[in-house]
């Protein structure tokens, strides 16, 4: 099992460009498959998610060019040219690749079986058997709450029916496997959610041709309709550029330049926590590089303080909650994150995770079911932490470890942190470069 050895030491300077984001590779490769044509991808996260979600299309007989690297050519085979896969689609550690090829397969001529590693196994699938269902798929997973492996059986072509459905959480895999059944679908399927998650898909629809109508928090897409292909530039990840943001923020001294991040406003909440926790933050250069806008972000040391987050702000950083944590205990005073409940079913129980690691470098959180407060200003005690195989976790354990003092140990040690390979390859390595 692997572990990372970090010790505390000089500010981080440089320039650095993170791995292209997680959620939109994932799309460019679905996507890309189902286009009449050849589309391009550069900038692809090669992390072990994106990489499966590809196997997963390679195995339904489209031809992908470059793969394991970042720049990908994809045959597309057109909405109906998708072929059965011999054996199950093992999708690893990936929720985003089950949910939404979960609502993409849910129209085809064949059946197949969608399977992950034993953290996806345990994670609801219900979400989108339900709407599914309701359009006349037939997916079923284990038990009441649908879980995997999920057994997908062939439909006739065409015959999945458009839905309107009133999504009852804020959730962009659900929002996404609906409109992409939809494609498949007779008529006009909508989802409306709570408030609005992040927009990649309906982005890269429109992109490719697909009349995607927004209606306030309704998203409706018309079956029958042709993907065109696109080529497409991979931003780098802010959710992947986020410890790096909390790490200059709270080590004395940093100025560090992040290169070429997605700053889609859906996804852009850790930004705007930041700067509320008085973090020096500046945006340059914003331009937009096909359906995604992105910029470069320069993140000066600045003493931080605490804040309270919920609502919205939580759901445009849902991913960043783990270091989101760091952050609020390394600044003065109370941080108090509400509206969190969604993390307990995250690639592990992040409030759970979060509260037992923080507790072992000397912080004092409250745990909620909903979220935690969390009592900054006290000094980390470097110590031996466990990733919960949840590589955000072990991420943000990593990034405090850059100002933990020693204790007994010498150095925090984050164990089992291979999973860090799932969403950002190289990950360490980039730490390393950037420190004096
Ligand atoms: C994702 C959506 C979010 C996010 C996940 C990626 C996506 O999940 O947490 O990491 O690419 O659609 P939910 O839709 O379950 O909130």
């Amino acid at each position: 099992m692997s572990s990372i050895n970090i010790k505390s030491g000089g500010p981080l300077k440089g320039e650095i460009r993170v791995p292209g984001d997680k959620s939109i590779s994932h799309r460019a490769v679905m996507l890309g498959s189902l286009a009449d044509g050849v589309s391009r991808v550069s900038g692809f996260l090669t992390g072990e998610d994106s990489v499966n979600t590809a196997r997963a299309f390679a195995k339904m007989g489209v031809e992908i060019d470059g793969m394991g690297g970042t720049e990908l050519t994809i045959k597309g085979v057109g909405l109906d040219g998708l072929k059965a896969p011999a054996g199950d689609l093992d999708l690893g550690n990936s929720g985003t690749s089950m949910r939404l090829l979960a609502g993409l397969l849910s129209g085809q001529g064949f059946g197949c079986t969608l399977t992950g590693d034993e953290y996806l196994c345990k994670r609801p699938m219900a979400r989108v058997v339900k709407p599914l269902t309701a359009m006349g798929a037939k997916v079923t997973g284990n038990g009441e709450r649908s879980m995997p492996p999920l057994k997908i059986e062939p439909v006739i072509k065409g015959t999945l029916n458009g839905i309107s459905y009133q999504s009852p959480i804020a959730s962009a895999q659900v929002k996404s496997a609906v409109l992409l059944a939809g494609l498949y679908a007779k008529g006009r399927t909508s989802v409306t959610e709570p408030m609005k998650s992040r927009d990649h898909t309906e982005r890269m629809l429109r992109h490719m041709g697909v009349d995607v109508v927004e209606d306030g928090l309704t998203v409706t897409v018309t079956g029958g309709g042709r993907l065109k292909a696109s080529d497409f530039m991979v931003p780098g990840d802010i959710s992947s550029a986020a410890f790096f943001m909390v790490a200059a923020a709270i080590t004395p001294g940093s100025d560090l330049l992040i290169r070429d991040v997605g700053i889609n406003p859906t996804r852009t909440g850790i930004i705007d926590i930041l700067r509320l926790m008085n973090a020096a933050i500046t945006i340059e250069e914003p331009r937009t590089d096909g359906p995604e806008p992105v910029a470069d972000i320069r993140v000066e040391y600045s003493g931080l303080r605490g804040i309270e987050i919920g609502g919205e702000l939580f759901l445009r950083a849902i991913d960043e909650f783990p270091i989101v944590c760091i952050a609020a205990a390394a600044a003065e005073g109370e941080t108090v994150i509400r509206d969190a409940a969604e993390l307990r079913v995250k690639e592990s129980d992040r409030i759970a995770a979060m509260a037992s690691e923080l507790a072992k470098i000397g912080v004092p959180v409250k745990e909620f079911p909903d979220g935690m407060s969390i009592e900054g200003g006290m000094a980390f005690r470097a110590a031996r932490v466990d990733s919960h195989g949840d590589h955000r976790v072990a991420m943000s354990m990593t990034v405090a470890g850059l100002v933990a003092e020693d204790g007994d140990e010498d150095g925090m040690v984050v164990e089992d942190t291979e999973c860090i390979g799932t969403s950002f390859p190289g990950f360490e390595g980039m730490l390393e470069s950037v420190r004096g």
